[in-house]
C-alpha cells in the first residue's frame, strides 16, 4: 500500500467509527498504527462537530483537591509510589478540605474531585464523615472521589455518604501490559472488578489510562477503548506518561501530545456524550496542550483547589503545571485562554447525559 492508500484507510476508518461507533480490534489497531497528519485532522473536525452537537462550546470544571500524596502502592511510573522517600508526605485535613471548597463554591465550582493515593489513614469512616460533611454544605454540588482500589463494601459506604462520581482508570486493559507498570501485588483484573462494583452501585465512573506508557502498543489501546465501549462510563480522563525522575521509568521516553489528542478525538467519537477531560498531563507537556485537547473533543478541565503549599508535593510526573497562581487567578486565566479559542468556560454540574 502506499502513503496515500493507508491515509484514505484510516480516514474511511474514522468515518465508520464516526457512524456507527464501533470498530473491530484490527480496526482499532490500524486507526491507531497508521495515523497521518490529515488524517488527525479530519478525525478533530468530526470530534469537534460532536462535541458541539452535545455539548455546545461549553466546557465543564471539576475542582481537583489532591487531599493526600500517602500511597501503599508502588507503581513504576507514579511519583508518589511508596518507594519514593524523597516525597514530601501530607495529608489535609478535614477542616482543609472544607475550606478548598469554600473558595471552590465561592468560584463556581459545583463540582468537587477528592483525589488521593491509596492511604490507609482515611478509613471508611473517616472518609465518609469528609463526605457527609461535603454533601451537607454542599446540597447542590457533585463529590468525586478518586482513591483508588477499595472494597464493594467500601464503595458502597462512601456512596451512601453522599459520594454520586468515582474515577479510577485502569491504567492499561492487558494484564501483561498491566503488569509491567505495577507491582506483582495489583492486577488488571481486580481494577477492572472495581470499576464495574463502582457502576453497580450507581456511581457515575470515570476510566482512563496513559498514552505512551513504558511498552504500550497499539494493541494495547486497541483494547483499550473496547474495554471503554463495553465499560460506557460517564467519564474517561487520558493523559500522556510523563516521565518522573525518582521511579523506575525515569528513562523511560514520555508520551507524546500529538497521540494524546488523537486518541482524545477517538474517544469523542466512540462515547458522543462522555464527559472528557484535556488533562493537566497534557498541558503539562505542550504549552498549549489543553487548548488542543478541547480541540479534539474534551469538554472538561480539572483545576487545582489544593492549598497552594502542598500543591508541589502532589507530584505524579516531573514538571507538573503548579503554578502558584490563586485558584480565582488560574481560573481567570483559564478562562481567558479557553474564550480565546471559541469556548467557554461554565459553572453547571455537567451531569453525563447518558446515564
Ligand atoms: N505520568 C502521567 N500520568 C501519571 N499518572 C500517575 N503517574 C503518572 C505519570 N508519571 C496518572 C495515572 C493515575 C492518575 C491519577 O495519574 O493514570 O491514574
Amino acid at each position: 500500500m502506499t502513503p496515500n492508500d493507508r491515509e484514505q484507510k484510516v480516514t474511511a476508518l474514522i468515518d465508520k467509527l464516526c457512524l456507527t461507533r464501533k470498530l473491530k480490534r484490527s480496526e482499532w489497531v490500524t486507526i491507531i498504527r497508521e495515523r497521518t497528519p490529515a488524517a488527525a485532522e479530519h478525525l478533530f473536525e468530526l470530534a469537534r462537530a460532536v462535541r458541539i452537537h452535545h455539548y455546545g462550546h461549553d466546557i465543564y470544571i471539576r475542582g481537583l483537591i489532591e487531599f493526600t500524596n500517602y500511597c501503599r502502592n508502588d507503581c513504576y511510573y507514579c511519583g508518589i509510589r511508596k518507594s519514593n522517600a524523597n516525597a514530601l508526605r501530607y495529608r489535609l485535613s478535614k477542616e482543609d478540605i472544607l475550606t478548598c471548597c469554600e473558595e471552590g463554591y465561592r468560584l463556581g465550582f459545583r463540582t468537587f474531585v477528592l483525589q488521593g493515593g491509596e492511604d490507609g489513614w482515611f478509613t471508611d469512616e473517616r472518609l465518609c464523615d469528609i463526605v457527609s460533611s461535603i454533601r451537607a454544605q454542599f446540597p447542590d454540588c457533585a463529590i468525586t472521589l478518586s482513591v483508588g482500589e477499595r472494597s464493594y463494601d467500601s464503595y458502597k459506604r462512601l456512596y451512601d455518604a453522599g459520594a454520586d462520581r468515582y474515577l479510577l482508570r485502569h491504567e492499561t486493559y492487558d494484564e501483561k501490559h498491566y503488569g509491567r507498570l505495577h507491582p506483582p501485588q495489583l492486577s488488571a483484573s481486580h481494577r477492572k472488578q472495581c470499576l464495574w462494583n463502582l457502576k453497580k452501585i450507581g456511581y457515575q465512573v470515570g476510566t482512563g489510562f496513559m498514552v505512551g506508557s513504558p511498552y504500550q502498543t497499539p494493541e494495547n489501546l486497541a483494547d483499550d477503548m473496547l474495554f471503554l465501549a463495553k465499560l460506557n462510563p460517564q467519564m474517561v480522563g487520558i493523559g500522556p506518561f510523563i516521565p518522573h525522575h525518582e521511579t523506575p521509568f525515569a528513562r523511560m521516553p514520555g508520551g507524546t501530545a500529538e497521540l494524546t489528542v488523537y486518541m482524545l478525538g477517538l474517544i469523542r467519537l466512540l462515547l458522543p456524550r462522555v464527559l472528557l477531560p484535556a488533562t493537566t498531563a497534557l498541558g503539562t507537556i505542550a504549552e498549549d496542550g489543553r487548548e488542543k485537547g478541547i480541540l479534539a473533543g474534551a469538554n472538561v478541565i480539572m483545576p487545582n483547589l489544593s492549598p497552594a503549599q502542598v500543591r508541589k508535593k502532589y507530584l505524579l510526573y516531573d514538571n507538573k503545571l503548579c503554578t502558584g497562581d490563586e485558584a480565582a487567578e488560574s481560573l481567570n486565566h483559564l478562562r481567558e485562554r479557553m474564550e480565546k479559542i471559541g469556548y467557554h468556560i461554565t459553572v453547571s454540574r455537567g451531569d453525563s447525559l447518558n446515564i
